[in-house]
């Protein structure tokens, strides 16, 4: 069994509330997740009070934000290594019993930010591919890799979850890398309308999909059986 905390998008006061009561979460978690378009101070404050590893994305806004004194502003931000943790974009990486890759930022929609038309993330996720081929981890018959794999990304999935509107509609290559890896989980941010606030799970090619809004508390039992809840007691 393993458990996630995901964050992705909004700063949750709820979430540092459930965290300050239960101390003993801490201890429980494996991993901490950021989908992106969170500031660095929450995310540090997040992965010191955990006492865990931040592996991140960052989202659309993430280049754009700037810190200052009074907090994160829209402005010019290029400092991209400044997150304290490991950058999953493009990157694959193997912790514990599973292996974790991700891609960053959202679809093209007005040239600012974090943002790549389809065919700039599609040449992302066939150099990931490849990357992770010329390591060896692919299995010799299933061609998939050896350890379970978490996919993080901001931007969803083309059909999954997405909108219509240019700023959140998916990419479509992450069908490829579902179809090529077959990861068992799928994290991604970037839809946070208020009327999604809720648990947006769903089942694409025998991965599960989640939705990460603010944030989510999520299990992998040894037999794969995932649960996703903001609270707690539920995963
Ligand atoms: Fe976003």
């Amino acid at each position: 069994m393993i458990k996630i905390l995901a964050i992705s998008d909004r700063e949750s006061s709820s979430l540092e509330s459930i965290l300050k009561k239960n101390p003993s979460i801490s201890k429980s978690l494996d991993y901490l997740i950021s989908c992106g378009d969170l500031g660095r101070d929450y995310l540090t404050y997040l992965s010191g009070s955990l006492n865990l590893e931040l592996m991140f994305v960052y989202g659309n806004h993430d280049a754009r934000q700037k810190e200052s004194p009074g907090g994160i502003q829209p402005a010019a931000f290029n400092s991209r290594t400044a997150l304290p943790g490991s950058n999953l974009h493009k990157n694959f990486i193997k912790r514990g019993e599973y292996s974790l890759i991700g891609f960053e930022g959202s679809r093209w929609y007005n040239g600012q930010g974090t943002q790549y038309e389809e065919k700039e993330m599609k040449s992302h996720v066939n150099s990931l591919l490849k990357k992770i081929k010329l390591k060896h981890m692919f299995g010799k018959i299933s061609g998939r890799p050896k350890n379970p794999l978490i996919v993080v990304s901001h931007a969803p999935i083309a059909d999954v979850h997405d909108l219509k509107d240019p700023c959140h509609k998916g990419f479509d290559c992450f069908k490829t890398v579902i179809e090529k890896l077959q990861p068992v989980l799928w994290l991604h941010g970037h839809i946070h309308q208020p009327s999604l606030l809720k648990n947006q799970a769903t089942t694409y090619k025998g991965t599960r999909i989640i939705n990460v809004c603010e944030y989510r508390f999520i299990s992998i039992d040894a037999g794969g059986k995932i649960k996703v809840s903001y609270d707690w007691n539920k995963i």
